[in-house]
């Protein structure tokens, strides 16, 4: 299966353009998106209004187009930038087929190939919170003391420890993760990166990828993770992928100038792989 994988396309348009032209330049088969896919808010009730907007006149249509494309599977989850508020949106979309939001049970993109999602990052310097978790079970540092997030009735601003305190960490969601067996490939779709690796690095070189996900794949040895969240870090490490023992770990990170992306074929992912701007 020839798949094309991207994350954090913030609501760009052009970035949404420029994947559709790939899908059709490269003739691909399936499509993966890592999260970070709405455009970034600064405000709150109406960021997430603007939100909600953005997946019912961009969001759809595009996932319509690709459909048109011979896009036979586009699987995705939501990230820390994206309000959980849009998420009744994306669900009434994918109950029309459009598309599946990736969750911590399988969905098969073909007989073969089954594709896991997670969206959670650990703790940020940012305010909006929905989509983050504490990373492992010991952790006691939080960045920020008051924070926002979604409920039912709109954006409630709340302490950040008796937040993060009352959620699951990283560490414990994805203890309970039972993977198929051989001869099932699996893939992780996860917005953040694994810890200390080439894929986790900030401009200053520091990482800020998620412990617990890199314990995960240790552990489990997914046969493809993909990544995001951390724009710069292909850039700043010069790689966009990494070898985690049997596990093949990408982040394609993003740019605003330029369309960030990488095609790979599920037959021979080492052998196919490329970047749409580092190859
Ligand atoms: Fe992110």
């Amino acid at each position: 299966v020839k798949i094309c994988y991207a994350s954090d396309l913030h609501g760009h348009l052009h970035h949404y353009q420029a994947l559709l032209a790939l899908v059709q330049s490269e003739k691909i088969e399936a499509v993966l998106l890592g999260g970070d896919l709405l455009p970034h808010q600064e405000r709150r009730d109406s960021g997430l209004r603007e939100q909600i907007r953005f997946v019912q006149e961009t969001f759809g249509p595009f996932a319509s187009e690709l459909r048109n494309h011979g896009i036979r599977f586009l699987g995705l989850i939501l990230g820390n930038d994206d309000f959980a508020g849009a998420l009744p949106e994306f669900q009434k979309l994918e109950k029309q087929g459009l598309f599946s939001l990736l969750r911590d049970s399988p969905v098969f993109l073909d007989s073969e190939l089954a594709v896991f999602g997670y969206p959670f990052v650990p703790p940020t310097p940012f305010l909006l919170k929905d989509f983050e978790k504490r990373d492992r079970n010991t952790d006691t540092d939080f960045p920020q003391r008051r924070v926002f997030i979604t409920e039912e009735n709109g954006i409630r601003e709340i302490d950040a420890k008796t937040f993060f305190e009352t959620r699951s960490t990283i560490e414990q969601d994805l203890a309970s993760w039972e993977m198929p067996s051989f001869p099932c490939k699996t893939i992780c779709v996860m917005h953040s990166p694994p810890f200390g690796t080439f894929l986790d690095r900030l401009s200053n070189g520091q990482c800020a990828g998620s412990r617990a996900i890199m314990e995960f794949i240790s552990r489990t040895q997914p046969w493809l993770t993909l990544h995001g969240h951390i724009h710069e870090s292909p850039q700043v490490s010069g790689k966009y992928f990494q070898k985690i023992e049997n596990t093949l770990s990408v982040n394609p990170g993003q740019r605003v100038d330029r369309f960030c992306a990488v095609v790979f074929d599920s037959t021979a992912i080492e052998k196919t792989i490329f970047h749409t701007v580092y190859d």
